[in-house]
């Protein structure tokens, strides 16, 4: 049976774009027509070359925006590093007629991003195209998960979603950035993650409540740290013992008096730490209190040294990337997935 096709264009190529961009080449219904990266280094290169595969795209990485604009494709999947806001560009490739994927948000709908909302919702009528913000969290395992778990229930009383990762086990380069190894008073009082940061997740907490039949009164932040016990070494450097090695955000959407949706946030340098909220391998785990009480774990499967790497940036791509199809296949205007339906990954199964 004939597949449909999509042309794509993969915008940056970091942790996120180079799972997407291997994807785009290596799945049959899709076309990969550009690749846009920011490093010079990489400007002129295959494709292929970029992501380990080889340079037999024909598609050569540019930095050249308008190149990219005028080129004839279906959609772009758009994940430019955190630190750019990413509208101006998003807003010109939906109306240069381009569906956009993006994990760089925004994650629309969403109450707290009027602005957002308007300016891309004008562009997606002047491309005639669509629009929809991916992601594993937000976009994946705070909102569709739980929302299609809570079909195994018949009452549900409090979601809780709680993002478990080790730090030192699952290296990341923001470690520091993040407030580890800072002093714990200091921290508390300016927590890295702005207390704001909700708003940014407001999007999936949303979907659950409404999915629900119910709407959000509020939400509520909690923030604490855990000292280090003694002196802990990561791939990026060490943290001394008194200062920050574990943090916990915690955000509580309350509906008619009590909690409905609880986003917890884990992160740990290992376990010689004086608080230890979670142990274990990096995961997202999703407990929905009710009838009956559900759940479940969502994480990597164990590798050759027996570990559970943690995944949430490939799958922030590639959960935006099997998305591409019912994309460029919605009516125009902002997507999110409840307006997709049950997606089908095309193409995954290659013998
Ligand atoms: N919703 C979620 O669950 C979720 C989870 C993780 C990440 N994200 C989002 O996904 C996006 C990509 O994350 P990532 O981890 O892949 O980031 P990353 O590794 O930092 O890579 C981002 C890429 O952006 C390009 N870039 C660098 N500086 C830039 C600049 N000044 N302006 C525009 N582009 C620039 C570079 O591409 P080239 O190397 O090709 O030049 C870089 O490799 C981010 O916006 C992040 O917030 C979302």
């Amino acid at each position: 049976m004939a597949e449909k096709t999509y042309r794509v264009i993969q915008w940056a190529t970091g942790v996120v774009g180079s799972a997407a961009l291997k994807y785009f080449i290596e799945n049959p219904t899709i076309e990969l027509v550009g690749v846009y990266v920011t490093n010079p280094e990489k400007v002129g290169k295959d494709a292929g070359e970029l992501v380990g595969l080889p340079a037999t795209t024909g598609v050569k990485a540019t930095s050249d925006i308008d190149a990219i604009l005028a080129l004839d494709a279906d959609c772009v999947l758009f994940s430019p590093s955190m630190m750019t806001p990413p509208l101006e560009q998003v807003c010109a490739l939906l109306a240069s007629g381009k569906n956009v994927v993006s994990p760089a948000g925004p994650h629309l709908p969403n109450k707290w991003l009027p602005e957002e909302t308007r300016r891309i919702e004008e562009a997606c009528a002047a491309g005639g195209v669509s629009f929809h913000g991916c992601g594993i969290h937000p976009g994946f395992s705070g909102d569709i998960l739980p929302l299609t778990l809570a079909r195994l229930m018949s009452r549900v009383d409090c979601v809780e979603v709680s993002e478990i990762i080790d730090k030192v086990r699952n290296p990341m380069i923001y470690t520091e950035i993040m407030g580890f190894g800072a002093d714990p008073e200091e921290l508390l009082a300016n927590p890295r993650r702005s207390p704001e940061t909700y708003k940014h997740f407001y999007s999936s907490m949303d979907m659950i409540a409404r999915g629900l039949g119910k709407e959000i009164d509020n939400v509520t932040v909690k923030f604490e740290v855990s000292r280090a016990t003694k002196d802990i070494k990561h791939q990026f450097g060490e943290v001394k013992a008194g200062t920050v090695g574990g943090q916990h955000y915690e955000w509580t959407a309350w509906c008619e008096g009590a909690p409905l949706i609880v986003y917890h946030f884990y992160w740990q340098l290992g376990t010689d730490l004086d608080h230890l909220w979670e142990e274990g391998e990096a995961k997202y785990r999703v407990r929905i209190k009710g009838e009956p009480p559900l759940e479940c774990h969502l994480m990597s499967m164990e590798d050759e040294d027996g570990r559970h790497p943690f995944l949430g940036l490939p799958w922030t791509g590639l959960v935006g990337c099997t998305a591409v199809g019912a994309v460029c296949d919605a009516a125009p205007g902002i997507v999110d997935h409840v307006d997709l339906g049950v997606v089908e990954p095309k193409g995954l199964v290659r013998r």
